[in-house]
């Protein structure tokens, strides 16, 4: 097993205080019922921002918890690499928004895009970062307003998602605690199972892409569902081949949180109990990229991330992307 080369010393969330239950969607239209969303997916309520409540501001509150818990100011932050697929503006990032409202002077702040594993992802470039010496401390969160790109009159779809942001400060280990392991995969052959089809450089925004919904979430659910169970549990086996460990060296594993089922699965085929399987997606839905920090987050608090743990955390999001880490916290 490598020697850890960088930890995370804080956690933090940014959570919109609305919450939409299953029982909700009568009134907006979709023909659904509570029953069929928690037998599919699990998912009994999710947090959606309503208007003032941004990717950034979100972002922000959970980078201002993260910084706290680890006694780290602003002007310490050597970067900020927020993961989203829910930018609040095309141009510029919207890390740089970030950066601004921290007030993170000394920071280099970009965008990554790697839908639901985008946060996974984010954390293996800033371990890279810290590796080769451009940056000691990093700011690392996930930011989504799902909400504001899926097409709520899809019952298929708008069911699923939430929104919210984890945030996590990376720092150069000092101790044997920190990043033991991780691997990222990309297909972009399968790109058309879950996506945005219009309202980027190639179809841009017009009336037409208005009238279609075109610009708004489309996803081919069995065909997603399929892949997400096979890349996860293939995430899973990796991450734990590199920091040469079983399932059963792993205290808590922490899926991305889309659906109860495909967790179940990737779970099963680890071998890890249920018990240790960290599940949140009956509150929240999924929040995308920033599902896995809101979950770190809720069991540190809780305690069920104790010091010592060893996490293992795997994703799956449109790309296709998947990718998973190993931490001991
Ligand atoms: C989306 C998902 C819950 C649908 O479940 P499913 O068992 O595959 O259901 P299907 O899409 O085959 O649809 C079954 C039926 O339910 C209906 N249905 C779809 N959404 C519904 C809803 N919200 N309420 C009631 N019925 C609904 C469909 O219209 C379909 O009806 P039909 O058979 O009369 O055509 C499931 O495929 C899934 O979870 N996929 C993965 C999605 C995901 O996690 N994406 C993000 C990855 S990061």
């Amino acid at each position: 097993m490598k020697r850890p080369i960088a930890a995370v010393i804080g956690t933090g969330r940014g959570i919109p205080l609305t919450v939409m239950t299953n029982h909700d969607f009568a009134a907006i239209g979709i023909e659904t019922s509570h029953e069929w969303i928690v037998e599919r997916s699990g998912i009994v309520e999710r947090h959606i921002a309503q208007d003032g409540e941004t990717t950034c501001s979100m972002a922000a509150t959970a980078a201002r918890a993260a910084m706290e818990k680890a006694s780290v100011q602003a002007g310490q932050l050597d970067a900020i690499i927020l993961s989203t697929a829910t930018a609040d503006r095309l141009l510029p990032s919207t890390a740089v928004d970030l950066q601004a409202e921290l007030g993170a002077s000394r920071a280099a702040a970009f965008d990554i895009g790697a839908a639901c594993s985008g946060w996974l992802y984010a954390m293996t470039v800033a371990e890279g970062m810290i590796a080769t010496g451009v940056a000691e401390t990093i700011l690392v969160v996930g930011s989504e307003k799902m909400s504001s790109i899926i097409d709520w009159k899809d019952r298929a779809t708008c069911v699923l998602f939430g929104d919210g942001a984890g945030a996590v400060i990376l720092q150069r280990a000092k101790t044997g605690k920190g990043i033991l392991s991780s691997f990222m995969r990309s297909d972009g052959q399968l790109a058309n199972l879950l996506y945005r089809p219009a309202g980027g450089a190639a179809i841009p925004m017009s009336a037409q892409v208005l009238e279609e919904r075109t610009h708004l979430v489309k996803m081919a659910g069995r065909e997603v569902f399929k892949h997400a169970v096979r890349s996860m549990s293939e995430a899973a086996d990796r991450a734990l081949d590199i920091a040469r460990l079983t399932g059963a060296d792993i205290d808590l594993m922490i899926p991305h949180q889309a659906n109860v089922r495909i967790i179940e699965a990737t779970a099963k085929h680890s071998s890890i109990p249920m018990d240790k399987v960290y599940v949140n997606v009956d509150r929240f839905g999924n929040t995308s990229s920033a599902s896995i920090p809101i979950a770190i987050d809720e069991a540190m608090e809780k305690g069920v991330i104790r010091e010592g743990s060893t996490v293992l955390m795997v994703a799956f999001g449109a790309g296709f992307t998947w990718a998973s880490m190993i931490i001991r916290f």
